[in-house]
């Protein structure tokens, strides 16, 4: 393929995401355009550009973030996690990039009574950073995940 035809097809990728994503979008996240170079200089570096993560050390958020707002105390949860709640975003600018990342990786999980974060919200549960607790923390949440799906596919 030559130069200009790499060029087009980078592009038409991009405007596919954009457009398959903007949608919802517009609706949660005042600016998704800052929320995505938000995520590319804080977030991308662990969870990587499609929020894959990495096997050995960053769970992905791709089609998995959302699922902790549908269990007690995942809301929360995904402030409280250090990488979000100790980013030295402002408490707007991280609200926002977290409204971004549950649209843009895992919008099918998202429930349909989502409210978006606020940063008021960010702001007092930033405040209380879980520390060492948070791997137990995890694993009781993505078990309460588990169940729920479980319990879903027996219905
Ligand atoms: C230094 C690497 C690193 C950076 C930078 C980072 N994270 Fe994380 N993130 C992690 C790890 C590791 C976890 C798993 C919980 C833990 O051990 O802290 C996690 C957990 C999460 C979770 C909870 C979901 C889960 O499955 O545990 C969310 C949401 C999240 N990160 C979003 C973000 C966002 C948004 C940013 C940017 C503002 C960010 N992270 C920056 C490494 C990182």
């Amino acid at each position: 393929m030559n130069a200009r035809g790499r060029v087009g097809l980078v592009a038409g990728t991009l405007l596919a995401m954009l457009s398959s994503s903007a949608a919802g979008q517009e609706r949660v996240v005042t600016n998704p355009a800052r929320a995505r170079v938000d995520y590319m200089l804080k977030c991308q570096g662990c969870h990587q550009p499609d929020g894959a993560g990495n096997p050995a050390n960053t769970p992905p958020l791709r089609n998995h973030v959302a699922r902790f707002l549908s269990v007690t105390g995942g809301r929360e949860f995904l402030v409280q996690v250090p990488g979000v709640a100790s980013t030295d975003l402002s408490d707007d600018r991280l609200a926002e990039v977290l409204n971004w990342s549950l649209l843009q990786f895992d919008a099918a999980n998202v429930p349909q009574s989502f409210k978006p974060y606020s940063s008021t919200e960010v702001g007092a549960l930033r405040k209380r950073p879980l520390r060492l607790e948070r791997m137990s923390v995890r694993e009781t949440l993505i078990a309460a995940i588990e169940e729920m799906s479980a319990k879903q596919h027996r219905k």
